[in-house]
């Protein structure tokens, strides 16, 4: 397979991610979902569990993830789930999180996020998007790639959006220190930022045998919407793809993340990016699908993981 050639599947926009692990056998491997408590991450942590992974919930609301464990358990009859701490915005959190994982972890999918959120800061004063979306997530990814390399073969599922056509990592001032808040922009920046470090984990950790994908997973109702007003809502439905397209369901909204996390047919493939169960095409300015050429910079997601190593270390 040569670096151009797009990755095409039999999955489309409807199918379901128990669809696309249909005859696969998790058995064995071990998963994390962040943000598994609600949303698309619930569906995803059921759809691994119950092709027999065990999983991990890493999540903000303890109790919250003691009842999706429960649920989980239910419908799948698997007992190989648990709920850990994670908040992503709190390095602490993170730290505690990833010095308490023990031996290999074969799928990481990095789902959790925040959208469109009015200004807000962490303690460090960086842009609280920019924080939870993609500093939290760079921090656990790099605190686990030990765990990763362990697996041989481990995969990174990086759940980005479509919003990612919004803005490039705006390296200049990534925080909006000189610029006008705008939370869209934000927003977009996170989910480019998503992208970059799975292109930048794939050409990095290769010798580890870890790839990493990105994906948008189409619009779907969920408390990520918490932010966003009704009219906002339908505008951007309307502008998310072909005419007619709808909602798709929390099941269907899970399919392309649990596809990079664990189907025979992303074997090896990393660095890319997916919405629909298929590698995406180029994005044709002035439509909301596709990628943009700046989630896929190599020299971007060069920098943004030094950038990112070194606002964590500092
Ligand atoms: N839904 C869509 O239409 C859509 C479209 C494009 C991309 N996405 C992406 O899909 C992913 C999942 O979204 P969703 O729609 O399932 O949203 P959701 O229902 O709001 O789930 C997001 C999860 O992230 C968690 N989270 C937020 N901040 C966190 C933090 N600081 N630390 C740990 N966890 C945190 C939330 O925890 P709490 O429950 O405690 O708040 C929640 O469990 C997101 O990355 C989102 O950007 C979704």
């Amino acid at each position: 397979m040569t670096a151009t050639t797009r990755i095409t599947t039999p999955f489309t926009a409807e199918s379901t991610a128990a669809e696309v692990v249909a005859g696969v056998d998790l058995t064995g491997r071990r998963a994390i979902v962040t943000g598994a408590a609600s949303g698309i991450g619930i569906e995803t942590a059921r759809t691994l569990a119950g092709a027999g992974a065990d999983v991990t919930l890493a999540v903000r609301d303890l109790a919250a993830g003691e009842r999706t464990v429960g649920d989980i358990v239910a419908t799948t009859g698997n007992k190989q789930i648990r709920v850990a701490r994670l908040d992503l915005a709190d390095r602490a959190s993170v730290a505690e999180f990833t010095a308490a994982w023990d031996g290999p972890l074969h799928i990481l999918v990095n789902n959790a996020g925040i959208m469109a959120s009015p200004e807000m800061r962490t303690p460090e004063g960086w842009e609280m998007q920019f924080a939870t979306n993609h500093l939290g997530h760079f921090a656990l990814t790099t605190g686990l790639h030990r765990a990763l390399a362990a697996a041989g073969g481990a995969r990174v599922v990086a759940v980005s959006s479509s919003a990612h056509l919004r803005s490039p990592v705006v390296f200049e001032d990534i925080h909006f220190r000189e610029r006008e808040y705008e939370p869209w922009s934000a927003y977009g920046q996170s989910k480019t930022a998503n992208v970059l470090m799975a292109v930048e984990a794939t050409r990095l950790w290769a010798d580890d045998g870890i790839t990493a994908n990105a994906l948008m997973p189409g619009g779907i109702r969920t408390n990520l919407q918490r932010y966003v007003t009704a009219e906002d809502l339908e505008r951007l439905r309307a502008q998310s793809g072909a005419a007619g397209v709808s909602w798709k369901t929390p099941e269907q909204g899970a399919a392309t993340s649990v596809l990079l996390a664990a189907s025979p047919l992303l074997e090896g493939v990393g660095g890319r990016y997916f919405e629909d169960c298929n590698e995406a095409e180029p994005n044709q300015p002035g439509t909301r699908r596709g990628v943009a050429p700046w989630a896929l910079d190599p020299e971007a997601a060069t920098l943004l993981w030094q950038v990112s190593t070194e606002a964590l270390a500092s």
